[in-house]
């Protein structure tokens, strides 16, 4: 991390507390306020999402106009993606959760991108081989949430080159390479396939446009570490006759060791698998899951604990507990020392597990109907 930042976020490490409003600025991305909260409430005729509401999804580029495309009869799709390094963890699932919501409230197309290729060149240890097989695994995920069989399509890159190569030429030839260094900060020791990838990550941004033949906007929800690609690709893209993608970025789910930096598949003690077991998610909680209580029980009930350190309230706040009372009731009880740490911790555990037991049932079933939402079955 550079010595006079407290905080850096790229798209491939997070690290420091990283403080959102500031982030906003130097990105450039505007704050999502309760106009925008109410208009998509107003156009979906439902209540917005809990991670709208909490501000989980807090910054966007471009998301007025494209409600207002939406509202003149002029409808968006969706794009999000995963670069497969490992099985999936709970913080892949925030961008996700909400993207579904959006497919449901909007009725709209989803292209989901499986970066094998991505995963391949930035990671010295992964071969092409694995990082395929992975984006196959990774694919059960996102079925396992309930998205729309007939509106989603999963694109696995390295099985794609003739839709990507082409455009991300077009892509390619208008990035230069102090671009890439200054956005992303590459060294000279960096291989030459890591410099061409953003045009790769550029192409479902367009890809429905190219396909209908006439430009229609593209809406991309995302972690907030993936921007630098979409700076990029907002650039080149009217370059090359399209519109800019609009998009929508949460903030991160942190590890369990505290609310520094995102939870990452580098740190697996500090992150929960969608594969790992209920005993596995019991111990990596109980052993790490940073607390914001007193250490002890006396003082504790004396004084109170902090839910805004402590991992375990916040798991509930971004994801676990989407309930706005039951959430400020344990907000409340932590906070007057009522509610206990290990008390807290035992109510994330419980409701991490439930999750988990359902979604790895659906991945299960969700394996027979794998190919019905690669790109091959929607071209
Ligand atoms: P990847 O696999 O690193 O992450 C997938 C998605 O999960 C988000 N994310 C998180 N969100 C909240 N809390 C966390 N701890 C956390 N960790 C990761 C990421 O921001 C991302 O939205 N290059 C991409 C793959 C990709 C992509 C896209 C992502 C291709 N096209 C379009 C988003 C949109 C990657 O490696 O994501």
């Amino acid at each position: 991390m550079p010595e006079d930042e407290e905080f850096n976020v790229t798209p491939w490490s997070v690290t420091g507390k990283v403080d959102y409003t500031k982030l906003m600025e130097k990105f450039g991305t505007q704050p999502i306020d309760l106009s925008l909260t109410s208009r998509i409430q107003e156009i979906t005729g439902s209540e917005p999402h809990f991670m709208l509401r909490r501000g989980i999804f807090f910054t966007h580029r471009d998301l007025g106009w494209l409600l207002d495309q939406y509202a003149s009869g002029n409808p968006f799709y969706l794009y999000t993606g995963r670069g497969p390094s490992d099985h999936t963890h709970i913080g892949h699932l925030v961008p996700w959760i909400f993207t579904r919501w959006l497919q449901e409230k909007f009725h709209v197309k989803l292209i989901f991108q499986l970066t094998d290729d991505e995963k391949f060149l930035f990671n010295d240890n992964l071969d092409l081989e694995k990082t395929h097989s992975l984006a196959l695994d990774n694919a059960l995920d996102i079925i396992s949430l309930g998205f729309s069989e007939k509106d989603t399509e999963i694109l696995i890159d390295s099985d794609n080159a003739s839709i990507l190569y082409p455009n991300a030429l077009k892509i390619a030839k208008k990035i230069t390479l102090s671009t890439v260094r200054a956005s992303f900060g590459f060294e000279m020791d960096a291989n030459i396939g890591m410099a061409f990838y953003t045009s790769i990550q550029a192409v479902p941004a367009v890809l429905e446009s190219i396909r209908l033949g006439h430009n229609i906007p593209c809406l991309i929800p995302y972690g907030i570490d993936q921007d630098p690609h979409f700076r990029i690709a907002r650039d080149v893209l009217p370059k090359l006759g399209y519109l800019k993608p609009a998009s929508i970025m949460s903030i991160f789910i942190p590890p369990l060791s505290g609310v520094e930096g995102k939870m990452s598949s580098s740190d697996p003690n500090y992150a929960i698998f969608v594969t790992d077991s209920e005993n596995t998610v019991r111990k990596k909680i109980n052993k790490y899951a940073f607390s914001g209580g007193k250490t002890s029980v006396e003082e504790h009930k004396k004084f109170g604990g902090d839910p805004d350190i402590d991992v375990s309230y916040q798991w509930l706040r971004i994801m676990f507990e989407p309930d706005d009372t039951k959430l400020k009731k344990i907000r409340e009880d932590y906070i007057s020392g009522s509610l206990l740490s290990g008390e807290l911790k035992a109510i994330l555990i419980e409701r991490v597990n439930k999750f988990l037991k359902r979604h790895q049932e659906l991945r299960e079933k969700a394996k027979d109907r794998l190919h019905l939402y690669l790109t091959s079955s929607h071209k």
